[in-house]
Parts: C-alpha cells; structure tokens; sequence
C-alpha cells in the first residue's frame, strides 16, 4: 500500500481564507492526504493567498522562495514535493504566478477548491495547472465534509460560509474580482453543516461572508431568508450555544434585511453582543469617493439602532487611512468618529493601492509618511480604547466558553462574549461548558478569572447575591 501523502495548508488571509483551507484539505482527506503542520515533509504545499493589500502580496511570493527551497531539498532526498498556490491572489493573478516562479505546480482561483483533487492529479503527471475561471456549479456542494476527527482537532468554535462574495465594488478593494458575485448559500445547507459540527462537539458558529448582513439564502419553499432569520434556526440546533457574524456591511445594516437582525440582538440570547462593523472613514466625503454608499450619519444610525436592542453591544471596525485625496480635516473626521463611537478594538491599515481598482488611478494619492503619521494617530486611540475597554471587566461577572487547556497546569482558556481569552482554574472536563467567572486581572492581551461558584459560596448563593 502507497503510504498516506502529506499535505500542508497554509492561510494568508480573512477567515473565509481560513475556513477555506480547511474544506481543501477536507476535500483532499479521501484522497488520502493527511494533514501535517511541517511543510518540510508535505508532499503537497498549498499556499492559500490574500490580495487585499500589496503587503499581502508581497508576504506570498517570498514564501513560495521559502517553499521552493523545501521542494528542492525534497528533490535531493528523492521525494517529488508539489506546491499549489490557492486563494486570493491565485485568482487576480493567475498564470502571471507561474510565469514569475517555475516552482509552482498548481494555481487553484477561489472558485475551483472542490476540483483540487483532479487538479492535483494532473500535475502529479507533469502539467502546470491555472484554473482560475468562475464555474457554474457550486463549489460548496463538491466540497468533501470535514471528518469528526478534523471537527474535533479544530475545536469548539467554527466558522460556516453562508455569503461569498461582493457586488458593492468600494473603490479601493479587490475582493469583487478575487470572490466573484455575491451569493448566499441555501438555508437547508447551511444548517447541515451547522448540525454535522455540533454533533461533533462544536459550541460556537460564526457565520462569515464578505457581506454577511445581505445574506438572503432560499428555504426549502424558495423564500429569501435574512441572516437574523437564518440565525434563529440556527440557534435551534441542539449543541449551539453562542452565534457570531462577520463582516457586516454599514449600509445593509440599515437597510430593512437587517429590521431581525437587529431585533434578534435583543432576544436571541446565544447570539454575542459583539458586532464587527466596518466604517473605513469618517468623513463623508471620503466614504463617498469609497463608494461606501452611506454617509458618518447612517453608520451612527446603524450603531444606535443596534445598541438600542441591545445596550451592551461592543463594535469592532476597520479603517483605511490615507485614502486618495484624504485630507488632514478629514482623517481628524475619523478620529472623532472613532471617539463617539468608542470602539472595543479596531483593525487600522494604510491605503495600499491596488491593481485594477479605481481607486489606484486617482491622482491625488497621500505620500508614504503622511499615511504612516496618521496611522500611529489612530492606532493610538484605538489601542486606549481597548485598553479602557478590557480595562472595564476588572471585577465584573461574565460568562465564558470554556476552548482549550492553558500554558499553566490546570489552568483553562476561554472567550468572553467579546473574544477576550480568559484564563481560569478549572478542569479539562469543563471544556466545551459555559461558566460564569468574576475577572480578577487585566493582562495586556487576556483577562484572569476565577469560578464563580469557587468564589460564590453556597452561603451567599442562598443569600441570592
Ligand atoms: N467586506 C468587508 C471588508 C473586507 S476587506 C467590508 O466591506 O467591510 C477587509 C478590510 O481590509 C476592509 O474593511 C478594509 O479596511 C481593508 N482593505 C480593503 N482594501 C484595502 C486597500 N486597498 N488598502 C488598505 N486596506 C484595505
Ligand atoms: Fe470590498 Fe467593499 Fe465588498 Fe467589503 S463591501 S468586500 S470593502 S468591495
Ligand atoms: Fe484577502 Fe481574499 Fe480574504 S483578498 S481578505 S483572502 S477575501
């Protein structure tokens, strides 16, 4: 018997990059890959590419340098080592991949991972593979399911695609190239998949599109559902206990699609109060010239009409600095958007300009150092609101979902509603249980805490403190 290959799967990019690595070397299991954490002894690299921003880029080609001296050193040792390039930057760039570098075999576009096996196949025989095209069928039906073993190696919580793509063509972003259209996955698949993880242990689902707020899968009468709907099902399935979304889009949150969403903030307990909502600017003008479709106002509308279903939602977001033709009054727009708003935490880049975009063909492009000046701006707001942010739990309540061992024996992590890990004293068979804790420590990127009911006597429990 041939012995089982080995394949490494390495992420670059969002969460759906992420989920996506996983369903390739799922699809790749019945084959007879294995996966293995060591690219030096993989028969196949797959390589799963981000475009998003030249840095990106930049990071994937010196790590197929990186690849080819493992598959030359391979070579020496009599072994044949494949290396695949998939996601995000396979898809825009395509053959250029295999004209700039002769070490890549495979050049799989974000569309195609369910015909990774044939293509595999193909350049085992010698031939440079390039299949970059849009196809017709649904890549998620052929998309081989993850075993319970995988289930179980990946952990409690797991993200489910239930959106790809994007029709909304912000000038500045290339995923409406790299995904394709926007579509939304049917409701009845969906819940498959939720349902086959949880009943392998799964707790915690975060639903992931480029869009996710416009989600509008059909159920089995043909009727458009919205995400709040979906979620609702979803919540139904025995095992699940906590709900998460990303990334929502401000202009669908307001539109009347988003009316359950919003509502079920208020009355969907499993569902985290936790929401990541992307504004990139504060300035209308800018958001405008974005073609973010909405002004500083409609974000502010959106932000109050979720914290009015539920007060204690925390927002996350992201901004660009440095946009083209961005001014010093319209960054300092930002800032005070970023101070109303008074973020949990916040992802902060510079403008980078991209291929193809509109964008990149505006003239008035900000300099290198203007950009970096006000990214440390910001980034200093930002880092004192989270600061402040996990700062305010010292001495609070707050229930977390126990994931995995710690560093320290008999120690715990979990994640509190907000993604904080949360280290506690508890034991290995509590993992997978939502406990309430009180936090007794701030640490710079966790929170300490013990057992409620350690610290809670049955005295005081009787007492109804
Ligand atoms: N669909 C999501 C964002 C997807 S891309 C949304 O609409 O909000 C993730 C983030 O990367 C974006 O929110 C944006 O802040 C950043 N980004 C996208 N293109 C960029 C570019 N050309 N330069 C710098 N940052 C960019
Ligand atoms: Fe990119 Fe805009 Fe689509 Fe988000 S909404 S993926 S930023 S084009
Ligand atoms: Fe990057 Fe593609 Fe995700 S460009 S951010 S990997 S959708």
């Amino acid at each position: 018997m041939n012995r089982p290959r080995k394949v490494h799967v390495k992420s670059f990019g969002c969460q759906m990059n992420v989920y996506d690595s996983h369903r390739m070397a799922d699809t790749l299991a019945p084959e007879g890959y294995v996966e293995t954490q060591l690219p030096a002894e993989a028969d196949l690299i797959i390589l799963n590419t981000c475009h998003i921003r030249e840095k990106a880029v930049d990071k994937v080609y010196s790590e197929i340098g990186r690849m080819r001296e493992l598959k030359d050193q391979a070579e020496r040792e009599g072994r044949r080592m494949l290396i695949a390039v998939a996601g995000c930057v396979a898809q825009a760039e395509g053959e250029e991949i295999v004209r700039r570098t002769d070490s890549v075999d495979v050049v799989v576009g974000s569309q195609n991972y369910h015909k990774l096996p044939a293509l595999i196949a193909r350049a085992r025989d010698g031939e440079k593979i390039v299949d970059t095209e849009f196809p017709l069928e649904d890549k998620f039906d052929a998309l081989a399911q993850p075993s319970p073993q995988a289930i179980a190696k990946r952990g409690i919580s797991s993200f489910v695609t239930v959106q790809e793509g994007c029709d909304k063509f912000c000038t500045f972003c290339v995923v409406p190239y790299t995904r394709g259209a926007e579509i939304s996955r049917p409701v009845a698949k969906v819940l498959a998949d939720v349902e086959r993880l949880a009943a392998n242990g799964v707790r915690e689902i975060s639903l992931i599109g480029q869009n996710v707020n416009a989600y509008h899968g059909v159920d089995a009468n043909g009727d458009a559902v919205t995400l709040g709907a979906l979620m609702r099902r979803i919540a139904k399935v025995p095992g699940i206990a906590r709900l998460r979304y990303m990334t929502s889009h401000p202009r669908d949150m307001l539109s009347p699609v988003c009316d359950d969403l919003i509502a079920a903030h208020g009355d969907l307990p499993e569902l985290m109060p936790y929401v990541h909502l992307p504004v990139q600017a504060g300035s209308d003008r800018v958001l405008a010239a974005m073609n973010r479709k909405h002004t500083r106002k409609e974000y502010m509308t959106a932000i109050t009409r979720l914290k009015n279903a539920r007060p204690d939602i925390a927002f996350t977001s992201d901004f660009i600095v440095g946009f083209p033709g961005e001014t010093e009054e319209d960054f300092r727009e930002t800032l005070a958007l970023a101070e109303e708003v008074n973020f949990a935490t916040a992802y902060t880049f510079m403008y980078s300009a991209r291929p193809g975009t509109p964008a990149a063909k505006l003239e008035d492009q900000v300099p290198d150092a203007e950009k970096y000046e006000r990214l440390q701006r910001l980034q200093d707001l930002i880092t004192r609101q989270w600061r402040a942010f996990n700062g305010s739990f010292a001495g609070k309540s707050m229930e977390i979902l126990l994931e995995k061992p710690g560093k320290l024996t008999g120690q715990l992590v979990g994640r509190s509603p907000y993604l904080q890990s949360v280290h506690v004293m508890a034991k290995p068979s509590l993992i997978g249980q939502i406990v309430p804790v009180s936090i007794t420590d701030i640490g710079t990127n966790t929170l300490f805490a013990e057992l409620a009911n350690a610290t809670r006597g049955p005295a005081l429990a009787s007492l109804g403190a």
